[in-house]
């Protein structure tokens, strides 16, 4: 065939570098609505739900069974489940109705039912439910801090350069996993030199991650994976009861716990069961609430090149994104993995979450290059953050973050590598040099800083885990080697754990570590005039853009 010029221009854009494949049930690869899915149905004995969406209870399987159990209000399920869904589903939009209103009438409905209600709304209906049924007033945002060479003294600059941008929570993990302590202290006092009071994950295997936060190191854990479809659990050698048990482990620590679940990930595993993403996702979202725990990192996240390439996949994302809002979860609504070639697609698909504001807009922003992001890459990194500061201003949208000066991200890159270097020293776990730090205090990425030496650290690490180091001896050596503010940061980040107000749905620290959550500072929107507006300081932050014309300077 003679090939048209213009369709190979089009062929040649990078969004046809994406993949797309057509609705098929049987194999999962569908987004909002399954021919196998179930009709919604509830029936209450004695106080027992012995009928939920179509099975008996001889019929449950363990999710069923949990969800039945534990995350559906028994006392109003019949009540909620008489009101017509399309009716729900105007409810949620209408701003005459609401948020507290919305979480009762939706805490008796059971998972098909909610599938069905989110079937109702389109993507703009989808984002005015979001608006009002977050958690948090204010909308929040999160980062990945990681790069290549799991070097600890870039781990703290680019986490107190984060935190300095606006982040208020911030992840790691590692390439090798033996690094965890290091990256866990480094993000730890990056953190704070950037921002008093930003909380702090290190994404590793179960049992170091528990102990990490145990000594102190980590203030919340986010990946407690749950799925929608029992074979699933059952191949990553859980269940919802060994999830529950995790969750209350990290919570009796004094530990902020967030599930992650998202659409997909069925799909990936084999076992759908024939059902819609969606009807699954609401499946997970339902265990979480019952689990206990406070919120959810969902919206796909490292599944969204299954869901994306589906009709209405990402459509389906802030849909699921919405479940948890309605069941009172925290909500950190992915904009995580990458999922796209092309700008245009990366950028409308966080529109959806962005405009609307969710708890955290991106449940991992990568705040490094993307080639230094070990979470594999996000779907925005550290050379998007004038593109978001300009969205921002544009639309007069609140997006977590804000335009910073380059004298300050030297300033605080410094001194997080020179805080890291000090508590090194004293505590004798490894050398950092000078050259290191500044390099790292001026570098964008791991292929900008200078190599450290992987054994010394790895005996380093070895030995500190041994002699029993914990966040009260950082706070020590950081207030003995001339860093007491940060040093008084951390003391502050540890009693958190002991007054466990931030275990609250949807909480944050502010720099004076006072608590915002969804239950001091709930989110109040009823329609204009209410709810979060940005004006004032903040406003007036988010203008000031570094490339713009300063009329001050004339
Ligand atoms: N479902 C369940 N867990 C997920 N994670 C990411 N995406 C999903 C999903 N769709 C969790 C996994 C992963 C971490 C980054 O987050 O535990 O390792
Ligand atoms: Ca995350």
């Amino acid at each position: 065939m003679k090939r048209s010029k213009r369709v190979e221009a089009l062929d040649q854009r990078r969004v046809n570098r994406d993949g797309f494949i057509d609705e098929w049930p049987e194999k999962g690869f569908i987004a909002m609505s399954s021919p196998y899915d179930p009709e919604p149905s509830v029936r209450v004995e004695n106080g027992v739900i012995t009928e939920l969406d179509g099975k008996k209870r001889e019929e449950f399987d363990f999710i069923d069974q949990f969800i039945a159990d534990y995350a559906i209000r028994v006392d109003r399920a019949e009540e909620s489940m008489a009101v017509p869904s399309l009716e729900i589903a105007r409810r949620i939009v209408d701003i005459h109705v609401s948020r507290d209103e919305i979480l009762k009438l939706v805490s008796g409905i059971t998972p098909a039912k909610m599938k069905e209600v989110i079937n109702h709304l389109n993507v703009v209906e989808l984002m005015m439910g979001m608006q009002k049924m977050r958690a948090r007033r204010v909308p929040g945002n999160q980062a990945h801090i990681t790069n290549l060479k799991d070097d600890p003294v870039q781990i703290a600059a680019d986490a107190a350069e984060g935190a300095l941008r606006g982040f208020s929570e911030e992840e790691t993990t590692m390439g090798i996993a033996r690094y965890a302590p290091f990256s866990a202290i480094a993000l730890l006092i990056g953190s704070q030199v950037g921002r008093r009071g930003v909380l702090t994950q290190c994404s590793a295997e179960e049992a170091t991650e528990l102990e990490l936060g145990i000594r102190g190191f980590t203030t919340y854990a986010e990946t407690l994976s749950v799925y929608g479809t029992e074979k699933v659990f059952i191949d990553g050698d859980d269940t919802p009861y060994s999830k529950a048990f995790l969750n209350a482990a990290y919570a009796s620590r004094g530990l902020k716990v967030r599930f992650t679940s998202g659409s997909g990930s069925e799909v990936l595993m084999g076992s759908t069961e024939k059902k819609s993403m969606l009807y699954l996702e609401c499946r997970c979202l339902y265990m979480t609430k019952g689990a206990g725990s406070q919120g959810i990192q969902n919206g796909s996240v490292s599944c969204i090149g299954i869901t994306a390439s589906v009709p209405a996949g990402i459509r389906e994302v802030i849909g699921e994104n919405l479940v948890a809002a309605l069941l009172g979860l925290e909500c950190a609504s992915s904009n995580d993995q990458s999922f796209s070639n092309s700008d245009m697609r990366r950028t409308a698909r966080t529109m959806l979450q962005f405009m609307p504001g969710t708890d955290f807009i991106f449940s991992g922003y990568a705040a490094e290059p993307n080639y230094d992001n070990m979470f594999a890459g996000s779907n925005f990194d550290a050379e998007d953050f004038d593109d978001y500061n300009v969205i921002q201003r544009d639309m007069q949208v609140d997006g977590g973050l804000k335009p910073v000066t380059e004298e300050d991200v030297i300033r605080v890159r410094r001194k997080a590598g020179q805080a890291v270097q000090a508590v090194f020293r004293y505590l004798n776990l490894a050398e950092v040099t000078d050259e290191q730090v500044e390099a790292v205090t001026y570098a964008h990425g791991s292929k900008d800083t200078l190599n450290r030496d992987v054994v010394a650290d790895l005996m380093g690490i070895e030995e500190m885990m041994k002699k029993g180091v914990t966040g009260i001896d950082v706070v020590k050596a950081l207030a003995e080697t001339g860093f007491e503010d940060v040093a008084d940061s951390i003391l502050n980040m540890l009693k958190q754990r002991v007054i466990g107000d931030y275990m609250h749905t949807a909480a944050i620290l502010d720099e004076n570590f006072h608590v915002m959550s969804g239950v001091n500072t709930p989110n109040n929107y009823m329609g204009p005039g209410t709810g979060y507006r940005v004006d004032g300081k903040r406003w007036e932050e988010i203008k000031q853009i570094p490339h713009r014309i300063d009329r001050h300077k004339f």
